[in-house]
C-alpha cells in the first residue's frame, strides 16, 4: 500500500518537475483569467523561431520521450519496497499486474508516444498557422479540461431523473445545469422553450429533428449545398441521394440568387407553394448575410410547415445579440456548439415546449444511446463563458474582423459574394481570377493558412468551386484585431498571386498545378510560410499544450 502512495506521489513529482523545467509561457487569453476583456490580451513571441519547421510527429515524439522517466516495469516488479512480492504493500500477498498498471496510471506522454507526438504536432500546427476555417474555433482551457474529464466514463441513457443506469446523481445535475445555461444564454423563457443537450453533434441534432417532426418520406426544404446550405438540409445531386436527410425524407432545395448571392425568398415561396413541405430549414454553412426569419415564417405558414433554424455557424453571434434572433419565428432551433459559440464539439436542439416529447424521444431512444457526458460538461462551461460580458465583446470583434477582412480584400481588387458580410465569414470569389477554390486551398495549406474551397453563386461546376470561405472566429479568439486582418488579407493576396504564376506554368489541371507547386516554387512557399508562422506564433493560444517550447 505504501508503495502505491509512493508511486502516486512520484507521478505528481514527475509532472511538477516537468512543469518547473519548462514554465508555461503566458500566451492565452484564457490563462489571463476569464474576466479580462479581449483587448487586454497580451501578445507574446514564442521563441525558438517558427519558420520552416517540418514536423515529423513520430520522431518529435521520440525526442520528447528523451529525459522522461522510464515507465513502470510491471513485468519485473520493481516496486521498490524491498519485500520482494512486487505489490509494494509489504504484506507478501500478490497483486495482479493489471491492477499495478492502473495504480501507476502514467500520463499520456509515457503511455503512448505516437499519440502524444501527434497531439504536440497538431498543437504546434494550430499555434503557428492562421486558422480561417469559418466553422472552427479554439475552445478555452476550462472547456477542454471538462471535455477530458471523468464524465467520459459514465453511461446515462435517458433523461435527468429517468435513466436506464444507476449512479447518475451528478450527471443529472450536470445535464440540468447545462440545459438551464443553454436557455439562459439564448435569453429563452423556460415556460415557452426547452432544449436537449444530448445530440453528439450538429448532424445528429438535425436528423433528430427530422425524425421527430416528419414521417419517413415527408417533405422538407433547405438551402442548396452549393448555395451555402449544409448537407443535412437535404442534399442530393443528379447521381445520388447524398445526405441521409434526402434518403429517408423527400427534400427540395431553395437557392441564393445567381446575381446577388442572397437568399432568393421569392423563389423559395413559389417552390414551397408547389412542393408543400412539412418542414423548412433556415440557416447555412457558407452564407455571409443575416436571415429574414419573418419571411421564412410567412412562407412556412402559407404551407403549414414547421420552421427549423439551424444556427450552427452563428450561434455565438445570436447568443450575444450580434445576429438576428431566429427564436421568435422558429419552432425548433438547432446548433453545433464548437463554431462561433466556442464550445466542445456537440449539438443542442431548442424546441417549443409542445414539441418536447417528440424531440427528446427522437434523440433517445430513436437515434442515440448514452449521452456523451464529457461533452455536456464542457458545453455547460462554454455556455457559462458565452453568457459573460467578455463574450459579447468577442462576438463584436468577430464581426468587425470579418468586415475588416472584406474591406482589405476589396481594397486589393477582389470580389466577394454579396459584396461583403453581416457575420463572421466572407466568401471570396477566386473564379473571376481564373483560379479555383481547390487550388488556392491547397496552396494556402502549404503556407500554413487553413481555409476551405466553397461554391460561389454563379459557379457552373460543383466539382471545381470558384470560391474560398474565410471565417474570423478562431483568430479573433487568439486576439487578432481589424489591423491584423489587413495583414492576413495581404498573405491571401500573396498566395493568390503565387497561385496565378504557378497556374501560368502548369496549366489548369489541379494535379499539374500541385506538381508544379512542389517542383518549382518550393522556395517561395517556404518564404511565405515563414512569414505566416512568425506572424501567427506571436498571438496567444488557449489549450493544454500552450506556451511550451515548439516541438
Ligand atoms: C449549418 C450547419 N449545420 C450542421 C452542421 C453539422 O455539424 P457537425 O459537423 O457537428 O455534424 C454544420 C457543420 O459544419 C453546419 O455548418
Amino acid at each position: 500500500m505504501l508503495a502505491h502512495v509512493r508511486r502516486v506521489l512520484q507521478g505528481w513529482f514527475v509532472v511538477c518537475a516537468v512543469m518547473v523545467a519548462t514554465p508555461p509561457v503566458q500566451t492565452s487569453a484564457f490563462a489571463a483569467g476569464p474576466s479580462l476583456p479581449p483587448s487586454s490580451l497580451r501578445r507574446v513571441s514564442i521563441t525558438g523561431g517558427s519558420s520552416g519547421l517540418g514536423i515529423k510527429p513520430l520522431r518529435s515524439a521520440a525526442k520528447l520521450a528523451e529525459g522522461s522517466p522510464a515507465p513502470v516495469d510491471v513485468q519485473s516488479g520493481g516496486d521498490g519496497d524491498g519485500d520482494g512480492d512486487g505489490d509494494g504493500d509489504g504484506d507478501g500477498g500478490g497483486e495482479p499486474a493489471a491492477a499495478s498498471l492502473l495504480a501507476a496510471n502514467p500520463p499520456l506522454a509515457e503511455v503512448d508516444l505516437e499519440v502524444f507526438g501527434l497531439l504536440k504536432a497538431e498543437a504546434r500546427r494550430q499555434r503557428c498557422g492562421i486558422e480561417l476555417i469559418a466553422s472552427e474555433n479554439f475552445a478555452s482551457r476550462a472547456v477542454l479540461q471538462a471535455l477530458g474529464s471523468v464524465m467520459s466514463n459514465k453511461y446515462s441513457e435517458g433523461q435527468p431523473g429517468a435513466r436506464y443506469y444507476g449512479g447518475n446523481e451528478f450527471v443529472d445535475q450536470l445535464e440540468l445545469l447545462c440545459q438551464a445555461r443553454a436557455l439562459e444564454t439564448f435569453g429563452l423563457d423556460p415556460t415557452e422553450w426547452g432544449c436537449n443537450v444530448q445530440p453528439y453533434s450538429g448532424s445528429p441534432a438535425n436528423f433528430a429533428v427530422f425524425t421527430a417532426l416528419l414521417r419517413p418520406h415527408e417533405r422538407l426544404m433547405g438551402l442548396d449545398l452549393p448555395s451555402g446550405g449544409h448537407l443535412t438540409h437535404g442534399y442530393y445531386n443528379q447521381n445520388r441521394k447524398v445526405s441521409a436527410t434526402s434518403i429517408y425524407f423527400e427534400s427540395l432545395p431553395y437557392f441564393v440568387s445567381p446575381v446577388t448571392g442572397r437568399v432568393d425568398y421569392d423563389g423559395l415561396a413559389s417552390s414551397a407553394a408547389v412542393f408543400k413541405p412539412q418542414l423548412i430549414v433556415a440557416g447555412a454553412s457558407a452564407y455571409p448575410r443575416d436571415w429574414d426569419y419573418a419571411r421564412m415564417r410567412e412562407v412556412a405558414d402559407n404551407v403549414g410547415a414547421y420552421l427549423m433554424t439551424d444556427m450552427a455557424h452563428i450561434s455565438g453571434l445570436v447568443a450575444t445579440g450580434e445576429a438576428d434572433d431566429p427564436f421568435e419565428h422558429s419552432d425548433v432551433v438547432t446548433t453545433t456548439t464548437h463554431k462561433s459559440l466556442r464550445g466542445p464539439r456537440s449539438g443542442i436542439i431548442f424546441y417549443r415546449l409542445h414539441l418536447k416529447e417528440k424531440i427528446d424521444f427522437a434523440v433517445f431512444p430513436s437515434l442515440q444511446g448514452g449521452p456523451h457526458n464529457h461533452q455536456i460538461a464542457a458545453l455547460a462551461v462554454a455556455l457559462k463563458e458565452a453568457g459573460a460580458p467578455e463574450f459579447k465583446r468577442y462576438a463584436q470583434l468577430v464581426k468587425a474582423n470579418a468586415a475588416a477582412l472584406a474591406t482589405s480584400l476589396k481594397k486589393r481588387g477582389y470580389t466577394l459574394a454579396t459584396d461583403g458580410t453581416d457575420n463572421h465569414l466572407v466568401l471570396w470569389n477566386v473564379r473571376e481570377l481564373g483560379l479555383t477554390g481547390s487550388k488556392l486551398e491547397k496552396l494556402l495549406e502549404k503556407v500554413g493558412i487553413s481555409v476551405n474551397k466553397n461554391a460561389i453563386h454563379g459557379d457552373k461546376s460543383a466539382m471545381a468551386p470558384g470560391g474560398v470561405r474565410l471565417g474570423t472566429p478562431a483568430m479573433t479568439t487568439r486576439g487578432l484585431t481589424e489591423a491584423d486582418f489587413d495583414v492576413v488579407a495581404e498573405f491571401l493576396h500573396k498566395a493568390a498571386d503565387l497561385a496565378l504564376r504557378v497556374q501560368a506554368k502548369s496549366g489548369k489541371k489541379l494535379a499539374d498545378f500541385l506538381a508544379a507547386l512542389d517542383a518549382e516554387f518550393e522556395a517561395e512557399i517556404a518564404a511565405l510560410k515563414g512569414e505566416v508562422e512568425s506572424f501567427a506564433s506571436a498571438f496567444p493560444m488557449p489549450g493544454p499544450l500552450e506556451g511550451g517550447p515548439l516541438p
